[in-house]
């Protein structure tokens, strides 16, 4: 099958396309409001996209409290959402109004950070203390429409890990169990037996592929 999404007549269901981009990491972002009142919510419009330096981006669909504090306080954090913590980030989820702090629906509790004033989460075996860069509002739907989309970039600027999850100087992703949104209501879990390794080719191997073909 194959549709357009401007029109977006797909005849599913539902619309599929966080069913195909998918697994998409979980940023659970807390943040601060200028009142002091914290804040915690999960995206999963989440992702790193550089390093060196460091920066993450997650995408509000409207004007969303975490974002909201941002804007008010320029900074914010990413807690690692985990199998083990998989009810605790639901239930922050909830569209509370604003000023509610989201931690304690979570049953969670709200660590010092080092860097940037909003807390990070205990439980969690990671967090990114991460400073405002820009946001980006996304293009409306239609020419001239509301932009329904904001992108927020921020810098890492520290890392927590928590040194149970390190061995032999790597991180046990694995052993962390991250979860990670697919579409609909689904998730997934990385877990030691569905992760695999793969060494990157060499050019040399990359060209001999060429010259093989080549010779066919
Ligand atoms: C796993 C998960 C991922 C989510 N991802 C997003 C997202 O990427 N963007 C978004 O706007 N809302 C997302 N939501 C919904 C927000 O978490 C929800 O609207 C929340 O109330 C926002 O909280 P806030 O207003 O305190 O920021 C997600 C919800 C769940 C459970």
């Amino acid at each position: 099958m194959f549709y357009e999404t401007i029109a977006n007549k797909h005849g599913l269901k539902h619309d599929p396309f966080k069913a195909l981009v998918a697994p998409r990491p979980i940023g659970w972002i807390s943040t601060v409001s200028k009142a002091g009142i914290c804040n915690i919510a999960p995206y999963s419009f989440f992702n790193a996209v550089g390093e060196k330096p460091h920066y993450v981006i997650f995408s509000s669909a409207g004007r969303k409290d975490s974002l909201l504090n941002i804007e008010e306080t320029g900074e914010f954090v990413c807690s690692l959402a985990t199998w083990d913590l998989r009810f605790n980030m639901n239930m922050t989820s909830a569209s509370v109004p604003r000023g509610i702090d989201e931690f304690p629906i979570g049953e969670l509790t709200a660590a010092p950070c080092r860097l940037v004033k909003p807390p990070r989460v205990k439980e969690s075996p990671a967090a990114l203390e991460c400073k405002h860069w820009k946001t980006v509002e996304l293009p409306p739907l239609e020419p001239g429409g509301e932009s329904r989309n904001s992108v927020v970039f921020g810098q890492v600027v520290g890392i927590h890990i928590d040194d149970r999850f390190v061995k032999d100087g790597m991180v046990d992703t694995g052993a962390m169990r991250p979860i990670a949104r697919l579409g609909y209501m689904e998730y997934s879990v990385v877990t030691p037996e569905t992760m695999f390794a793969i060494d990157r080719p060499s050019v040399e191997e990359a060209m001999a592929k060429l010259k093989l073909k080549a010779a066919e």
